[in-house]
């Protein structure tokens, strides 16, 4: 990763902040990219100062994708971790909660993608954490449901038209991060995941570092390209 210019949009927290620390720590320059400039500078400090960059930056909207697109000159990975998501039932949805939810995984991305394909180099990548939801619904999580699918299906038709650069979702399972302390009680939390521990063939709860890895692999594997690697524990099987 020496000489590698890897970018990660939602790199303040959970995953993408895994992801970052793991590209740096194998020598990539890293752009850490997020909306709240606060949470996203102290995440940037609790990795390190070289070769790391932190810039403020709404994905879902055209003058973040700008700034982005402005302030990088060359792209090697591109990697896709935010999410904007609502959980509630399609009865009591509005359509803004629904478009943030569109916006930031998947149209965000979908044009961030594009644009930034002509900063990329021929082994270039692009890699973008969909997620279990588009195979296991759950009432409140059809919003998800519909957004991860569409990342699934998109990487198939991105990886054709951005050829040779290649495009790839990361699909993990239930994952402990900070995201959780938003939908849920810390009681209620632990009671979903004991549940869920229970039922899948792994019997653990994944960790950040398992999809950082994961996404390290859709990113460095010359050999994948359209794909969706899961890293579920294979809760889809159940
Ligand atoms: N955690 C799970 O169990 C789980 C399971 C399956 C799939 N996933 C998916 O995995 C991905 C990462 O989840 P996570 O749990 O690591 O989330 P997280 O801890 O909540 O972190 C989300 C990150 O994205 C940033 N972000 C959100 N909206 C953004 C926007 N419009 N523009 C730029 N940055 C934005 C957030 O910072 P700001 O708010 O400051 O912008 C934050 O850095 C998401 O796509 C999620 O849907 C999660």
């Amino acid at each position: 990763m020496h000489h590698k210019t890897v970018v990660v949009i939602g790199a303040s927290s959970g995953m993408g902040l895994a992801a970052a620390r793991r590209f740096w720590e194998r020598g990539a320059s890293v752009w850490m990219i997020a909306r709240d400039p606060m949470r996203l500078h102290a995440a940037a400090a609790g990795i390190g100062h070289e070769r790391l960059h932190a810039l403020p930056a709404d994905v879902a909207s055209a003058e973040g994708r700008a700034r982005i697109l402005a302030a990088i000159e060359r792209m090697d990975h591109l990697v896709f971790t935010a999410a904007d998501l609502v959980y509630k039932s399609s009865r009591e949805l509005d359509e803004a909660e629904l478009m943030r939810a569109v916006s930031s995984k998947v149209v965000g991305p979908y044009l961030l993608a594009a644009a930034a394909a002509a900063k990329m180099p021929a082994d270039g990548s692009v890699t973008i954490v969909s997620g279990i939801a588009a195979e296991r619904p759950m009432v409140g999580g059809s919003v998800t449901g519909m957004v991860n699918g569409a990342i699934n299906a998109m990487v198939r038709g991105l990886a054709l038209e951005l050829a040779p650069i290649r495009v790839n979702a990361v699909s993990p399972g239930w994952v402990d991060t900070p995201f959780w302390r938003q939908v849920a009680s810390d009681e209620r939390r632990e009671s979903l995941f004991a549940g869920m521990r229970e039922k899948i063939p792994t019997r653990r709860i994944g960790t950040v570092e398992d999809v950082a890895q994961m996404i390290e692999v859709a990113a460095c594997n010359r050999g994948v390209s359209g794909s969706t690697l899961c890293v579920d524990g294979g809760q889809r099987l159940v």
